[in-house]
């Protein structure tokens, strides 16, 4: 019998249209599901929609629909999508699934009658405009953060559940167990940032809307969004609803996948939830980096057609999962870019692999008459590339199973370019001038170990690319076994006479000037407005008072080097930075914790206001201030210095 795999994406909310950071998840897991498949897992993939919620109710609201009817719609386009991008999910979950909302229930009272949830008070400040609870770090300015009204201290009847009672096992969890959350700079990040200050209890019902669950023994209550979302991971396997039967069978989860911003979620509240029932905890949490985007104005370098169908329409399927795949770096965030993302199609995919199938299946046409003969005389020249052809699947089924796709993408194709280098070394046109057999059988060779090596690298590659590799399997003559995972594992598979056949070009060349003003030309027609906002934006700029020469020698601006950075405690939006500034090191507090983890600034050097009076923030002091520039999206981008400069380095 074939081992159970279970993988999951985050249950998305249907809030809005499904975008290509949804699509990076999702494409990873499934890479993951296709490769376990072809390895002989018996697969279950998961994905779904967290439908619940006071900002569900309030979108459906503004558009003047039922919730029900509102997220009805937007999970149509999920699915439209998840279909575009060949995703091969093997269950899809709603929250609104009158199964999962039984099992919800059940899990909740359970959690009640163990004593693990209690009835408490909820204090904070409200919104009464909005029917909203806030805490304190949430507000803006002591205002609302969603409509700028004044908010009153309130407080309502309300569920808590004993989160403060996991602190012990949770960092042992965390820290004694290094599979379990992945990359492991996010295990300080949990420990450091939230279980060592001391986790609170976590209010998880509420009374001030409706579309939830309800609380089946307290009328007027819903649950709290996120038991709600985290429990769907075993209701959708059948746990405590007769729906489905397989909660034996593939709890607990191989891993569950996301970005950085809910593994929070996922390795606190989740596991706590699961040690309370007593149930085992999942293998791996994978927190990705975030896929950003460098402002909505089109322009030659920062073009920016992001909408997955589009790109999925002008590149193709397997391109866009390519590219997500192959750009995002293991753990840290990537900025997305159209014209990146062309020149990668063009390097990679239309030069690289695209020209060695063509090449190769041309010259098996051309010398043999598209029939590559059983006899062949190898020459030591041919280890190199048969040795990289040969070890390659380990390296990239490790860094796939290890969700490093860039790695394992990048080692596929520096064999590609390796067996493009052989055809240069071995000039088979060259070799076909020689007519005698052992020329033919030296000839023969070279186009085998071709052929070989592209089978290799295309079996390797379909969990990522699985509409176009099946056609590289028609062309290079690969079908049965030796398109199977485990003889992508060795060099030599392909056997006997090997017919080719000339075939489409898989990945056309893009000319990326005409693409790039076409894309403008979309975007602007799709939305003249951005285009309009962006010119008045510019328009709209207005200087400062003008200063003296003296008066910016006042100011202090010097260079120094991250040593570290937590998020200050109790607060979504302060970060504690450790600099050594060349005198001794200081300590500085940030508001960019919404935009910036420690690994993404640990190492780097960045610019410091170094004369600004020391103030405390949050109860924490910061001497000076870093320099970062207002990005269109409205968030804050440190400002890096692009040449490594000595720390304490004056800027004039
Ligand atoms: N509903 C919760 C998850 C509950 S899971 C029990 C949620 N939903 S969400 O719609 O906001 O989706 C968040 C997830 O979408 C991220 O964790 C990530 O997987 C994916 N992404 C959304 N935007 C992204 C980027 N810009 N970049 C990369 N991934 C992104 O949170």
């Amino acid at each position: 019998m074939s081992k159970p795999y279970y993988i999951t994406t985050p249950i998305y909310y249907p809030s809005g249209n499904p975008h290509i950071g949804h699509c990076y998840t999702t494409l990873a897991c499934d890479a993951i599901a296709r490769m376990k498949r072809m390895q002989g897992y018996d697969v279950m993939f998961l994905t779904g929609t967290d439908e619940h919620g006071q900002k569900i109710e309030k979108k459906a609201k503004e558009a003047g629909v039922e919730p029900q009817k509102y997220v009805d719609d937007i999970v149509a386009r999920f699915k439209v999508l998840w279909e575009r991008m060949g995703i091969t999910y093997d269950r899809f979950i709603r929250t609104t699934d009158p199964y999962h909302v039984e099992s919800v229930q059940k899990i909740f009272k359970e959690l009640y009658d163990k004593g693990y949830i209690y009835k408490g008070e909820y204090a904070g400040k409200y919104c009464t405009p909005c029917e909203s609870f806030w805490t304190e770090s949430q507000l803006v300015d002591g205002k609302c953060p969603d409509c700028g009204r004044e908010v009153v201290d309130a407080r309502e009847e309300a569920y808590f559940f004993k989160l403060s009672e996991f602190g012990e096992r949770l960092e042992k969890l965390l820290t004694e167990n290094p599979e379990f959350l992945q990359p492991p700079s996010r295990v300080n990040e949990m420990v450091n940032n939230f279980i060592k200050p001391g986790l609170e209890d976590l209010c998880v019902s509420r009374t001030s809307f409706k579309w939830g669950v309800p609380v089946d023994f307290d009328e007027g209550h819903v649950v709290y969004v996120w038991i709600d979302a985290l429990s769907n991971y075993i209701t959708a396997l059948g746990y405590k609803n007769d729906a489905y039967n397989d909660f034996e069978k593939y709890w607990p989860a191989d891993i569950h996948m996301m970005a950085k911003e809910i593994v929070r979620f996922h390795s606190i509240i989740w596991p706590a939830m699961l040690m309370a029932l007593d149930l085992p905890l999942p293998k791996k949490v994978y927190g990705h980096g975030w896929i950003t985007f460098n402002g909505a104005k089109m322009g030659k370098s920062t073009g920016n057609v992001i909408d997955p169908f589009i790109l999925a329409d002008r590149y193709g399927v397997d391109a866009v999962r390519y590219h997500l795949l192959r750009e995002m770096p293991f753990g840290s965030d990537c900025a997305f870019s159209n014209e990146i993302m062309i020149n990668r199609i063009n390097s990679d995919l239309a030069n690289d692999l695209g020209n060695l199938v063509s090449r190769t299946v041309a010259m098996v046409l051309k010398y043999f008459d598209g029939k590559l003969p059983a006899g062949r005389k190898d020459d030591p020249m041919d280890n190199e590339l048969k040795q990289m052809a040969g070890e390659v699947g380990k390296i990239a089924e490790t860094a796939f199973e290890n969700c490093q796709f860039s790695f394992g993408l990048s080692e596929i194709l520096k064999v590609v370019s390796r067996a493009n280098k052989y055809i240069d070394e071995t000039a088979p046109w060259v070799l076909a001038k020689d007519e005698s057999e052992s020329g033919r059988a030296r000839l023969a060779a070279v186009l085998y170990n071709l052929l070989e090596t592209i089978r290799i690298v295309s079996v390797l590659l379909y969990p990522v690319m699985p509409f176009t590799m099946p056609k590289i399997w028609e062309q290079i003559g690969a079908s049965g076994d030796v398109v199977k995972w485990e003889n992508a594992l060795k060099f030599g598979a392909l056997g006997g006479e090997i017919a080719v056949k000339k075939g489409e070009v898989l990945f056309p060349r893009i000319d990326l000037e005409k693409e790039i003003d076409e894309l403008n030309a979309l975007l602007a027609a799709q939305n003249p407005a951005v285009e309009k906002k962006t010119e008045e934006a510019k328009q709209e700029i207005v200087l400062a008072d003008e200063i003296t020469i003296d008066d910016f020698a006042k100011v202090e601006l010097r260079v120094a080097k991250v040593l570290s950075c937590e998020k200050v405690p109790k607060s979504d939006k302060l970060l504690c930075l450790k600099l050594d500034d060349g005198m001794g090191g200081r300590q500085v507090v940030s508001g960019i914790a919404e935009w910036y983890s420690a690994e993404d600034l640990v190492g780097k050097k960045i610019i410091v206001v170094a004369n600004l009076k020391p103030v405390k923030l949050r109860g924490v002091e910061s001497n000076g201030m870093i320099l970062a520039a207002d990005a269109p999206d409205g968030s804050a981008k440190v400002v890096f210095p692009d040449q490594d400069l000595p720390c304490g380095a004056k800027i004039r």
